[in-house]
């Protein structure tokens, strides 16, 4: 091997290696808040999934399904009952940790997020309520169900 070509590798290998350990050094989050992170991202997941089989029936690419839309909407129901606070631990918004989209202002404006929260509510008893009805309440209750959702993201979540 010339003496270029293991400089190459070296070079190369030290380039691979501080890589890795910057990524190392970033990932060091405290426990705590990272898996406050994902827990509320899980959430988000949840309630994400069963608007989609909801909204699939609205936009008619999936067959109306009164128990399916209903379990949806109960599962959505069920969710905005769990008490979130643990999710939000100061320290754990965007700019202050990675892998976060969360906005500073969910900490600086709590009545605001609480009402973002109570149009949700509001949004989904509705749904329970027309989900099993049929398909055009389904497709009547799903505009402020989304809004709900659009609602928060756009005053309190990064848009990337
Ligand atoms: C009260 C505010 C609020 C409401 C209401 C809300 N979200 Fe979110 N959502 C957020 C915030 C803040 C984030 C960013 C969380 C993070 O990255 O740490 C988020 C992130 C998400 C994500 C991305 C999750 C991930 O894996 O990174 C999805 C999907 C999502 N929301 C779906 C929904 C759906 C669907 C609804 C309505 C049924 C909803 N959200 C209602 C505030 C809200």
């Amino acid at each position: 091997m010339s003496v270029f070509s293991k400089a190459i590798i070296a070079s190369t290998t030290a380039i691979v290696l501080g890589f890795s350990g910057a990524v190392i050094a970033e990932s060091h989050v405290d426990p705590m808040i990272a898996g406050a992170i994902k827990a509320r991202q899980a959430h988000m997941q949840l309630y994400a999934h069963n608007l989609g089989v909801l909204g699939a029936m609205a936009q008619d690419k999936m067959a109306y399904d009164a128990a399916a839309a209903t379990a949806a909407a109960n599962n959505l129901a069920a969710l905005i009952t769990l008490d979130q606070m643990s999710y939000w631990p100061a320290g754990s918004a965007a700019g202050e940790v990675d892998g976060t989209r969360a906005l500073p202002a969910i900490w600086t404006d709590f009545p605001g997020v609480m009402e973002k929260a109570g149009a949700l509510g509001a949004a989904v008893t509705a749904m329970q309520a027309a989900a099993g009805t049929d398909l055009d309440s389904l497709k009547g209750a799903m505009g402020a169900l989304g809004g709900a959702c659009g609602g928060c993201h756009q005053a309190y979540r990064q848009s990337n």
